[in-house]
C-alpha cells in the first residue's frame, strides 16, 4: 500500500512508559466512535498502549488484556472499550461478544490482535503496528490512518507536545537514550 502523505506516523518508542505516554496522548484525543486497532506479536506492547489510552481518558483502575473475557470496559472521559482477539476463533464468534456499531456509539474503541477479526473493524480505524521485542531497543510504533477521522488523529498526534502529561515521554526518532525498560516478557498466560 502506498499511503497519502498524513495517513502514518511512525516512532521508536523506547520503553513501557514511553509507550503508555503515548497511549496517554492518543487517549486525551479519542471520541466517541474513534477505533484504534491494534496489531504486533506476543509481547510487542498493545496492552500498554491501551493502559495509556485509558489514562489518557481519565479511567481509573487497572488495564490488562482482556484474554478470557475478550471485552473490558474502562470508564473515563468517555468510555473505552478494549478487545482482545487472541484466542478469538474465527471472526464469526464476535458476533457473540459485542456489536461493533453499538461499541462505537457508546464510546471508543481498542482491539489488540485486530488483524484476525479486519472485516469487523471500522472502515476509519487508526491501525497502530507494534514491532516485536527483540533486536533492538525499544519498540517500533507505525500508526496508519485509514480514513478522515485516522488522518485527523494522526495530525493531532503530530501536533501534540510529545512530553505528554509526565515529561516522560521517551519516543524518539532516533532512539538513542532510552534508560533500559525493555523488557522482552509479556508472553503472558497465553504462550
Ligand atoms: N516501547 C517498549 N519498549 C520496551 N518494552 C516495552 C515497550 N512497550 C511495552 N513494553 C513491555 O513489553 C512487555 C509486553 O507488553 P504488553 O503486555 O503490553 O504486550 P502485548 O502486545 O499486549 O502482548 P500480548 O500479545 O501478549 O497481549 C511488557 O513487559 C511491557 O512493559
Ligand atoms: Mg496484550
Amino acid at each position: 500500500m502506498n499511503p497519502r502523505p498524513g495517513e502514518r506516523w511512525e516512532a521508536r518508542v523506547l520503553d513501557a512508559a514511553a509507550m503508555e505516554a503515548l497511549g496517554a496522548r492518543l487517549g486525551r484525543m479519542l471520541r466517541v466512535g474513534d477505533w484504534i486497532a491494534l496489531t504486533g506479536p506476543l509481547g510487542a506492547g498493545k496492552t500498554t498502549l491501551v493502559r495509556g489510552l485509558a489514562r489518557g481518558l481519565g479511567a481509573g483502575g487497572r488495564v490488562a488484556s482482556p484474554t478470557f473475557t475478550l471485552l473490558h470496559v474502562y470508564r473515563g472521559r468517555i468510555p473505552l472499550f478494549h478487545l482482545d482477539l487472541y484466542r478469538l476463533e474465527g471472526e464469526a464468534a464476535l458476533a457473540d461478544v459485542a456489536d461493533p456499531e453499538e461499541l462505537a456509539a457508546e464510546g471508543a474503541v481498542a482491539v489488540e490482535w485486530a488483524d484476525r477479526a479486519p472485516a469487523w473493524m471500522a472502515a476509519d480505524a487508526l491501525w497502530v503496528a507494534i514491532s516485536g521485542p527483540g533486536g533492538e531497543q525499544g519498540r517500533r510504533v507505525v500508526m496508519e490512518a485509514r480514513g478522515p477521522r485516522g488522518r485527523e488523529l494522526l495530525a493531532a498526534l503530530r501536533a501534540a507536545p510529545a512530553g505528554g502529561d509526565h515529561g516522560d515521554d521517551g519516543e524518539a526518532g532516533g532512539g538513542e537514550d532510552g534508560e533500559g525498560g525493555a523488557q522482552p516478557g509479556g508472553l503472558g498466560p497465553r504462550a
